[in-house]
Parts: C-alpha cells; sequence; structure tokens
C-alpha cells in the first residue's frame, strides 16, 4: 500500500504535492519522492525514510518548479526500502515518470523482454518495469502509451505517470488499487487517497477497475481499458481529514479488519500463479529447505497464534516436526536447535525486540533462520537468511488483523511448498489446497456480511464479566486469538482453550452468565467440539457458535450462531477469525474504548 498525489495546473507543483504526501504518510513511510516537469526536463527528488528526509533534501536542493508533478509515499513490497527503490522511477530514456501502488505480478517475466529490447533497470521494483513499458509504447499520445502498457501487466495496481514532452497532462489508470481525480478551479488532481486532496477540492470521481484518466488542467477525460469513453461519477466528498484517512471507517481497526480479502488476495496471488507454487524473494534454496528436519516457530502475540496455526499445516503436509515457541521465552530456554532446525521469525513489523533476539540466538545455534514479515528491509528480515513478505500494507490499529490472516496465508504456502520439495505432498494433492488458498479472499469477504448480526450480539454481551473462546486443530490458535482481540480492546477478561481441555478445569467456571464463543466448523474435530459444546450447554452456559451455513447440529445446540463460508479445514482460520475480530471491536466500541490506540499497549514493542 503507497500513498500517490498528482498535480497539473497553472500554480507550482511542488507544494501541494508535500502538502498532500503528508496527509498520505498512513499508506506507508518506507520512501518519499516527487517528480515534476522543470522546463523541458523530468526532475526527480526521492529519499528513504519518512517524508521529513525528504523534506530536509529539498531544503538543500534548488527549487523545483513545475506545474505538473506527482508525488509517491512508499510501502515496500519488491525491493527494499532503499533510495534506489524509492518511486517516481524513470524510463530508460527519461521521457516518462511514474509512481505505483500495487504489485505487478508479471514483473519478471516483463522485465526479462524489456531487457532483451535494451532497457536497462535501476532499481530492483516491479514498478520501473511500468516506466519502461509505457515508454516502449510511446508514439506521440500519453494517454494511448499507458492504455497500451496497462493491458499487458497483471496484478494490481494505481499508477500516475507524467511525459518529459507534455507539460499540461497527467495520466493515472488502475486495477485492484484505489485512484482518484480531483476536480479543482483551473487544475486538476490524482490520488490514491481523498485525503491528500482534501484541501485543495472536494469533488473526486474514483476511477473503476481497468479504467484510465487524462488530466489536464481543464479538464478529466476518462476512457477504459479499450479505449472507450467513459463518464465518471463525480461525488462531494463530505468527510472530514481524519475520516477520510479511514476511508469512512470510524476506526483503523475496522478498516483493516475489512481490508482483509485485499490484503490476502495480494499475499496469496502471484505465488499461487496457475496452481504453480512459488516464491520469488525466498532467496533460499530448495535444497537447503529439504534438508530441514524440524521447524522452529518464533514469535509474539497474534503473530504466534499465526504460527500455532501453521504448526498443524507443516506437520500434515510437509511431516515435519513443528514447535512454536514464545519468542520472549526462547532465548531464555535451552533449545534443542541446530543446523537441521529451519526457524521461522513471524512478525508484522519486524521490529519486535523479543523476537528479533530469538531468531538471532536461533542462527547463533545453526539453525537456517526465515521471517515472514509484513514491513520490507525492518530488522527481523535482515537479520534471517530469507523472507517471505505479507502483503497485508501498513496495519495502525494496535490490535493486529489484516497481518494475522496474511501471516497464516504465507505459513500455509510455506507448508505446501515444504511439502512438495520433502516429496510428501503430490503436485495432484497440492493443488486442491492451492485452489483453497486462491478462494480465501471471497470467503473472507462473504464472512465479513456477518457484521451487523455480530454488532447486535456485542451490544448483548458488552456487560459481561468474562468471555471464553474454543476451537479445536486449525481454529484452536483462533480460540487464543478471539480472546486476546477482546482482552486488548475491550478491557474484559477472557480466555482461550482447546475445547477438550474444558472438562479439565475450565468446565467449573460456567454458568447462565458466562458466554463462549465456540468455532465449530467443519473439519476432523467437528464432532468432538460438538460434545465439548454439549457440555456447556448442559450446564446452562451461553454457547455463542461461529459455524458453517445451515448447520442444524450446532444451531440445536447454540444460543447464537455466527455463519461464515465453508471452506476445507487447513484454511478456515482466516474466515472464521473475522467474527472474533468484530465481536472484540463492536464490544470495545459499545464500551467507549480506545479501538486504536488500547490502553498500556503499543504496535511495535522495541524493548524486551
Ligand atoms: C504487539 C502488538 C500485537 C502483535 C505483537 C507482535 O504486542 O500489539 O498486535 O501481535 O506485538 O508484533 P509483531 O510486529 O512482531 O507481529
Amino acid at each position: 500500500m503507497c500513498g500517490i498525489i498528482g498535480y497539473v495546473g497553472p500554480g507550482p507543483a511542488t507544494p501541494r504535492i508535500l502538502s498532500g504526501l503528508q496527509r498520505l504518510d498512513y499508506r506507508g513511510y518506507d520512501s518519499a519522492g516527487v517528480v515534476v516537469l522543470d522546463g523541458d526536463r523530468i526532475r526527480v527528488e526521492k529519499m528513504p525514510g519518512k517524508l521529513d528526509h525528504l523534506l530536509d533534501h529539498l531544503k538543500k536542493m534548488p527549487a523545483m518548479n513545475g506545474c505538473v508533478g506527482l508525488g509517491h509515499t512508499r510501502w515496500a513490497t519488491h525491493g527494499g526500502p532503499t533510495q534506489r527503490n524509492a518511486h517516481p522511477h524513470l524510463s530508460h530514456r527519461a521521457t516518462v515518470a511514474v509512481v505505483h501502488n500495487g504489485i505487478i505480478e508479471n514483473h519478471e517475466e516483463l522485465r526479462r523482454r524489456l531487457r532483451k529490447r535494451g532497457y536497462r533497470f535501476a532499481s530492483e521494483t516491479d514498478t520501473e518495469v511500468i516506466a519502461h513499458l509505457v515508454e516502449d509504447h510511446y508514439r506521440g499520445d500519453p494517454l494511448e502509451a499507458v492504455r497500451r502498457a496497462i493491458n499487458q501487466l497483471d496484478g494490481s495496481f494505481a499508477i500516475g505517470a507524467l511525459f518529459r514532452d507534455h507539460p499540461d497532462v497527467l495520466i493515472g489508470a488502475r486495477l485492484n488499487s484505489p485512484l482518484l481525480v480531483g476536480y479543482g478551479e483551473g487544475a486538476n488532481y490524482l490520488a490514491s487517497d481523498a485525503p491528500a486532496v482534501l484541501p485543495f477540492t472536494r469533488k473526486v470521481a474514483y476511477l473503476e477497475d481497468r479504467e484510465l484518466a487524462e488530466i489536464r488542467p481543464g479538464g478529466i477525460r476518462v476512457i477504459d481499458a479499450g479505449g472507450r469513453p467513459r463518464d465518471p461519477k463525480v461525488i462531494d466528498i463530505t468527510w472530514d481529514f481524519a475520516s477520510a484517512a479511514k476511508e469512512g471507517y470510524p476506526h483503523f481497526m475496522l478498516k483493516e479488519v475489512y481490508e482483509q480479502p485485499r490484503a490476502l488476495a495480494d499475499t496469496i496471488r502471484g505465488r499461487t500463479n496457475r496452481q504453480h507454487l512459488h516464491f520469488p524473494e525466498l532467496e533460499i534454496p530448495a535444497r537447503r529447505l529439504r534438508a530441514a528436519k524440524r521447524v522452529t516457530i518464533v514469535a509474539c502475540g497474534t503473530a504466534a497464534h499465526a504460527g500455532m496455526t501453521a504448526k498443524y499445516a507443516f506437520e500434515e503436509l510437509a511431516r515435519i516436526p513443528t514447535e512454536v515457541v514464545l519468542a520472549s521465552e526462547f532465548r531464555y530456554g535451552d533449545p534443542v536447535i541446530g543446523r537441521d532446525t529451519l526457524a521461522i521469525a513471524v512478525t508484522q513489523s519486524g521490529e519486535t525486540m523479543d523476537t528479533l533476539c530469538a531468531i538471532r540466538a536461533a542462527k547463533e545455534h545453526g539453525a537456517l533462520a526465515l521471517a515472514v514479515c509484513n514491513v520490507v528491509g525492518s530488522s527481523i528480515p535482515r537479520a534471517c537468511d530469507g523472507t517471505v513478505y505479507t502483503h497485508a500494507g501498513p496495519e495502525i490499529g494496535v490490535a493486529s488483523t489484516k497481518a494475522y490472516t496474511t501471516q497464516i496465508a504465507v505459513l500455509e504456502l510455506l507448508a505446501i511448498r515444504l511439502g512438495m520439495i520433502r516429496g510428501t505432498l503430490t503436485r495432484e494433492a497440492a493443488r486442491p489446497l492451492l485452489r483453497a488458498m486462491e478462494r480465501v479472499p471471497a470467503a473472507v469477504e462473504k464472512a465479513l456480511e456477518c457484521d451487523g448480526g455480530v454488532a447486535k450480539l456485542a451490544r448483548k454481551y458488552a456487560g459481561s464479566r468474562n468471555f471464553m473462546y474454543i476451537g479445536r486443530r486449525y481454529n484452536f490458535p483462533n480460540a487464543y486469538e478471539g480472546a486476546l482481540k477482546l482482552k486488548e480492546l475491550s478491557y474484559i477478561h477472557a480466555e482461550g482453550y482447546g475445547a477438550g481441555e474444558m472438562k479439565h478445569g475450565p468446565l467449573a467456571l460456567v454458568d447462565d452468565t458466562f458466554p463462549t464463543v465456540a468455532v465449530c466448523t467443519k473439519g476432523r474435530a467437528y464432532d468432538k467440539i460438538l460434545s465439548n459444546m454439549k457440555e456447556i450447554e448442559a450446564r446452562g452456559g451461553i454457547l455463542i457458535a461461529v459455524a458453517n451455513p445451515r448447520d442444524a447440529k450446532v444451531r440445536a445446540l447454540a444460543r447464537h450462531v455466527v455463519e461464515v463460508p465453508q471452506t476445507i479445514e487447513m484454511v478456515s482460520p482466516m474466515v472464521t477469525v473475522v467474527p472474533l475480530q468484530l465481536l472484540a471491536y463492536h464490544i470495545a466500541v459499545t464500551l467507549g474504548r480506545d479501538v486504536d490506540k488500547p490502553r498500556n499497549l503499543a504496535k511495535a514493542v522495541t524493548v524486551e
């Protein structure tokens, strides 16, 4: 997820672009850059790190003049957060400058083809491919050049492009990433998000997938990918800045819960291309992965729950013994780790001190270290031999949501890959698993429809002093995760248990004031969890079930049933966690809690 702003008009572009970038930093802060057409030359200035670095740098440089320009704030996906990889990117002959938000899935193939045609690459990004491709198609008409280029792109993109030979034109195009055009007075705008343009105009039109816009000071023309004219719907933005940054959601957390289908699609697609599985960025050769005799996962908080889910997949599919250790415990134990261990650090931020120390310790013992991380170039990937990134985009709410589901996706894809490398999973057996994985974003989208019903339940039970969460197998870690979400957001005491453990103690807590949330979707232990639920029901406990549609057995037992689509058991935790996230969210809202910043907690814990 990156931020884009573009301006074309009679006035200087740079101040407007910088002011737009200041309001986009929640979309990424790995680097920032600006490009203007200064006389007959495209001039680019960009710096790694937060926008302040760029602002300081610009103070030392001659003024950037020009009435057409683009700005970008980056959340790195392909290529580390360096100056070279910062946007804007220039085409080979410096005739086109491009900024981009999204992931170009076929960038390697396009890069090979462009190299053969003599194009030289200056960065490791997928974006640079777009700049060269547009230049390659350019025959005097900027809109046509971008149109031809985007018809060759797979994946997701919101693009802004400016051309050396056209001082009064900006081109925008999108697929699966947001992009809007803003209508000003004698000047017009391009942005990935409304907050960027709010000080200049409130009249905007959101582009649809595969639409392109030609933006001039006097007007905006929109066409589709076939070149046919389109009539965009212009709307008036009535939100203030804070709600615009949240795209109208009252909290970042809710926005991030709703972003999960998109985040999962970005994470899964491209790696499961046409039923094959590949991790181009992994950088660890298959023979080294094959040599591993055991897997040790280290992580904290929600990331540890994703690791616990992955244990089932690694053991089921790759038949490799897997343990999950809380990173804070790992370092102070005597872990049995050696050269035959694949150690995996799971982390959203890549900066959690306990996880960093744990993975370093594992490496010192000779383990092969792999990071599953959301922040490119952060400390933990740098400490590891290889990394697979979750493409969740910046997560701002302290309570982790989209990072969690994308961590599960990456870990389960890795389990499939490991199974294939180790010969425990045939290509035929892997195929339905990959298909199930590809369907997860749609299943999560469907699961979000439970929101209204869950909000009602939240209001009904927000006064409860305790909650229990139960699940089994792949959904056992979700019991922990549901309880953690509720604790951290609402400050209500909650516990997660493997459902089979209830009879060994926690059942004593159950009475008619005590809600238990049971994840009881179809899977290998489905009948078993039904018996566990019967034990609770028999003692008058309040059962809230997360189940598959039309499940008569569950309906007969539970007081409330929240339905989510049926999937194979392995991928189900990414779907069943949605109502758990929403329940915690709505209870916290009902109780008036600070949802995005719960008391006493921090997003990235960089101390031990
Ligand atoms: C903090 C956050 C949690 C997160 C944990 C691990 O406690 O509040 O949401 O799960 O750290 O963070 P990491 O960035 O390593 O995933």
